[in-house]
This record gives structure tokens, sequence and C-alpha cells, in this order.
């Protein structure tokens, strides 16, 4: 198959970059890899499957609607990460607490993951574009199954972290810290092959994400940053192109490769925003950064942010590095941090 290379061989290729024990992080990328690939095999047989497509009768921890995918995710990501010796503990958007990884091994699993197992839930029933989102870090504790404080590690400590999209194609993109990777799923044979080397996200672009639905409860400068984007200014190329798919895998990955910026701010509703920092924003700001771009939650960078709770929400700006100061700007000038 020429220069195509799958992402086993480019796990095992880009190893000696990570500089704990080899093996470890490479098995449980892998791992991970396996899980969205059976994930991905239950996505695409939504539409056929009765029993697939809608509520599972329960409310997750957010209070929000459980789908039976989001559930049957959760469960395929945790079974092929626990009882396998890397990961002594999950954080995940379906879970209250921390899940417990007991090893039967004599070294326990060294690494914790947070995950929201399926993004953009609300478009599972309409054929539109969702994802996984995974962090992965070091525990800080010393044995045993994974503790609430491992968890409680700013993004800045992530090792690895990534998405997959379950989009026109499937991918997979992720980062050690070395640069951002995509790799697209090829659905006959079932592996993932290297099609997005070095991923970077231009410095301007010409697209804004924002569910403008809510304008009236978002920030003035938020408001304000809005409008600039729709006023016709030729050198700059606005008026901005909207667009808004509703799922952040979705939206991120559109940015990442076209450039733009994603935003969801606070609301009068939503008074510190409605993404998550552990499973939502803080993966995509190790990835943003990694590809040259921002993430901010309006004022402050979200990787330093200081996590106190699992599922803790944060405003989120992310994407081109200029236009992420733009708004910042806006939001320094109209809406300043703490007023
Ligand atoms: P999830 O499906 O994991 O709960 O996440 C949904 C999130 C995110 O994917 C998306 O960007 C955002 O919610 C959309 O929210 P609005 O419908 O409020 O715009
Ligand atoms: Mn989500
Ligand atoms: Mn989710």
């Amino acid at each position: 198959m020429g220069n195509v290379k799958s992402l086993g061989e480019f796990i095992v290729e880009r190893q000696d970059d990570f500089k704990y024990a080899k093996g470890e992080l490479s098995r449980l990328l892998s791992a991970i890899g396996l899980a969205a690939r059976v994930v991905n095999r239950e996505v695409n047989k939504a539409g056929l499957m009765e029993d697939i497509l809608g509520d599972a009768g329960a409310d997750n921890v957010q209070g929000e609607a459980q789908k039976k995918l989001d559930v049957y995710a959760n469960d395929e990501f945790i079974r092929a990460l626990k009882d396998r010796g890397e990961v002594c503990g999950l954080a995940s958007e379906e879970n209250e607490g921390v899940i417990e990884f007991k090893s039967g091994y004599s070294v326990d699993g060294q690494y914790v993951v947070a995950i929201d197992p399926l993004d953009g839930s609300s478009n599972i029933d309409v054929n539109v574009s969702i994802g996984t989102i995974f962090s992965i870090y070091r525990r800080t504790s010393k044995s045993g199954p994974a503790t609430f404080e491992d968890f409680m590690q700013k993004g800045v400590e992530q090792v690895a972290a990534g998405y997959v999209i379950y989009g026109s194609s499937t991918m997979m993109v992720y980062t050690t810290g070395n640069g951002v990777n995509g790799f697209t799923l090829d659905p006959s044979i079932g592996a993932f092959f290297l099609s997005h080397p070095d991923m970077k996200i231009p410095e301007n672009g010409k697209i804004y994400s924002i569910n403008e639905g809510n304008y009236v409860h978002f920030p003035e400068g938020v408001k304000q940053y809005i409008k600039y984007c729709q006023v016709e200014d030729p050198s700059t190329s606005r008026p901005y192109t909207s667009r808004y798919i509703g799922s952040l895998v979705a939206d991120f990955h559109r940015n990442l490769i076209k450039g733009g910026v994603y935003i969801y701010p606070t609301t009068t509703s939503s008074p510190n925003g409605k993404l998550r920092l552990l499973y939502e924003a803080n993966p995509m700001a190790f990835l943003i950064e990694q590809a040259g771009g921002v993430a901010t939650n309006g004022y402050d960078r979200i990787l330093d942010i200081q996590p106190t709770s699992l599922h803790q929400r944060t405003p989120l700006f992310v994407g081109s590095k200029n236009m992420v100061k733009k708004a910042m700007d806006f939001m320094a000038e109209h809406s300043p941090k703490g007023k």
C-alpha cells in the first residue's frame, strides 16, 4: 500500500517522543482506536436499529436525557480500557464519580482517562456528525485504583488528548504534545491510516461558530464580537461565515482545518458556560495549542485552570490565534473580568 501508514505503525514509530515507559501509552492509544472502531460500527447503523435510536430512559449526571448510543459508547470505552494494566480509572460525562479500575497486575495502571464518550448527542437521530473526546493524564496517586485527586490536574499536565469524529468519514485526531496528527478510517478494512500529518490551524480564519440563538443571554463582549464578525471589511475578509453544527467535535474539526473560532460563552442561564473542562475544553485546548491556535475562557488560558470537580464547566473560546485574541479584546473592553 505504498507509503500509507496505519495508526498502529504511527503510534509505535512515535513512542520515543514520549518520556515515560514507552509501551504503555502506545497500548492505551491503540485501545482507544479499537473502541472508536466499535462505536463507529454502531453509529453507522444507528438509523437501522430501532433499539439504538432514542432515549435510554435515564438522565445523566447533568440531568440531560441520555441517548442509547451515549450509554453504548460509554460502556465500550470502559470495556476497552479496563483490565488492561495501563489505566487505573476513568472520568466520564456519563458517570457521576470516578470509575475505578482494579488491576490484576503487579503494577497498577499509570494513567487516568477523562472522556466524553459521545459528544453532540442531540445530532445522533438526525444523521449529523458526532464524536468522542478523550484526555489522558499520568496518575498522581501512587497505587491502587484512581482517586478523585488524580483528575484534579491542570490541562497542561495532559500527556495525550484527542477526538474521534464520526462524520462523512470517521477520523481519529490526537496529540501527545508533539504536534497533531489525523487518521482516517478505511471502513472496508477497519483500520485508521495517517491522512492529516502535523495539522496546523490557520492564524486567521473566516468562520465563527456560536449558538447565536442564545444571543440575548451572551456577555456584552461576545455580542460586540459577533457584530464585528458581521461588519463588511474586505481587508479582513469580513463579514465572516457563520457555521454551527452543535457537535463540539465537528465544529472544532472544521475550524482546525479551515481556520475559525468556536465560542461557547457564559449565558445568563449557564453562568459557567455549558462545556465541561475535563473532557471537552482541556483536550480541545491541548490539541489547538499543539496546532498553533489558542484556547481560553475569554480571559485566561484553559490549560492553566485548576479543576475542582469532575464535571465542572467553563466558557470556551477556541480556534485560530488572531480570531480568539480579537474576541478576547472585545471581552476585555466590554465584559471585563470579575465585573
Ligand atoms: P454532549 O452531547 O456531550 O452533551 O455535548 C454537547 C455539547 C457540544 O457538543 C456542543 O458544542 C454543545 O453542547 C451544543 O450546545 P447547544 O445546543 O447549547 O448549542
Ligand atoms: Mn459533549
Ligand atoms: Mn456526551
